[in-house]
């Protein structure tokens, strides 16, 4: 394998000019434009193998760029989130994936495949009918997410700072305004070339299944990606981004059905998954904006074995959780 060349999407200011490091107040008039994470460069067209085996990845990285929703109004692709296929470092990077399937997923409370990932996705993100799974859209896919992982991923994972407040939609939209309309559009309903953004909320974009409607996850992928490169407030810090999260995801998205039968497990299901039923006794609005500290800690102590107090609090779904610590399946 060829080491790939590692760049970023535009050229790094020098040294000598580069921007000290800001405070959100001081960002409305930027010195210089910085850049956006470094995206991978990958020359992959050139490391295909021959034959059918290099074909079938380029058929892939292909489907993985179309627009999926035909039909349902949702106009985002793998890409919108997967970026430039997968090939852009940072969170929802295909570069270097460590995880092997089959894995244990606790939204389904149960072990799935590759196929089953990409489909989950496919259903809940783009609000897509399912790829047969022996069909050879999936066979696409999977060897383009197989070539990517043996390609490291320049980008080192960062966990978020949480702070120990509610994230603040109203604060969100004031960075909208400044540093995302420009190409997500008034309405977030994204635009089209050049500016050719996805839709962030309303029929056309993820819908509320989508783990991008958790705010902790839509907060790691807008600091980590967003707002591109042309836009010169970068890089956003943590708590821009987790406001930016707020504002995006507290407007209508396209409905997914059943989402009460996701995470069996309750006590899997993540602090900031933002539908019910919840396995603890805080309120919606807490396990959609945070703050999530006290959640966490709740779903700590029950872990490590305290399952009277999360019983006790919803008795309609004292049935559905574990009596014990233990994971339905143990991984
Ligand atoms: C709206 C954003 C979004 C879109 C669009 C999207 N995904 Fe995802 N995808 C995610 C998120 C979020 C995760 C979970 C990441 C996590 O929890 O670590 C994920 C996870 C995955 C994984 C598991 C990655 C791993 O490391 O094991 C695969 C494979 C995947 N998606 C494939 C696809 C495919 C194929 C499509 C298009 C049919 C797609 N996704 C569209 C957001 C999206
Ligand atoms: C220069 C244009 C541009 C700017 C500015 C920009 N985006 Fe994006 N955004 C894109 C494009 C293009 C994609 C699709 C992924 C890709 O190809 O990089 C995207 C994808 C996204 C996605 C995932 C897909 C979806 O539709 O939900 C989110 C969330 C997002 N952007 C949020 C933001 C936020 C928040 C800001 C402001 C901080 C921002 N973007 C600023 C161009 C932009």
């Amino acid at each position: 394998m060829v080491q790939p060349r590692v760049e970023p999407e535009r050229s790094a200011p020098p040294a000598s000019t580069a921007v000290p490091a800001t405070t959100p107040t001081d960002r409305a008039e930027p010195a210089e434009p910085t850049v956006s994470p470094p995206t991978i460069q990958l020359n992959w067209e050139t490391e295909l193998p021959p034959g059918n085996a290099g074909e079938l990845i380029r058929q892939g990285r292909q489907r993985v760029d179309q627009p999926g929703g035909e039909g349902s109004g949702n106009r985002l692709s793998c890409s919108s989130c997967h970026r430039l296929g997968g090939t852009a470092g940072g969170f929802l990077s295909w570069l270097g994936r460590g995880n092997s399937y089959p894995r244990y997923l606790p939204r389904l409370g149960r072990t799935v495949g590759l196929a089953e990932q990409i489909n989950l996705c496919r259903q809940h993100s783009l609000g897509a009918s399912p790829w047969v799974v022996n069909g050879p859209e999936i066979a696409a896919v999977v060897a383009w997410f197989e070539f990517l992982r043996s390609y490291p991923d320049p980008v080192p994972a960062r966990e978020l700072n949480l702070p120990a407040r509610r994230a603040d939609p109203v604060a969100g939209e004031v960075i909208y305004q400044r540093a995302c309309r420009g190409c997500h559009g008034d309405g977030g309903n994204g635009a089209e070339a050049p500016a050719a953004a996805p839709p962030l909320w309303g029929s056309g974009s993820y819908t509320e299944g989508s783990d991008l409607h958790r705010l902790l996850v839509a907060a790691l992928f807008i600091r980590d990606h967003m707002p591109r490169s042309e836009a010169p407030q970068l890089p956003l810090n943590d708590e821009e981004a987790l406001d930016l999260a707020a504002y995006i995801n507290s407007f209508a998205r396209p409905e997914m059905p059943e989402l009460d039968r996701d995470y069996p497990w309750l006590s899997e299901k993540p602090a900031d998954c933002p539908y019910p039923p919840f396995a603890d006794p805080f309120p919606a609005d807490q396990h959609k904006y945070g703050p999530f500290q006290a959640i966490q800690a709740a779903a700590e102590a029950a872990r490590a074995g305290d399952w009277r107090q999360y019983r006790e609090s919803l008795p309609g779904y004292r049935l559905r959780l574990p009596m014990t610590a233990q994971t339905p399946q143990d991984n």
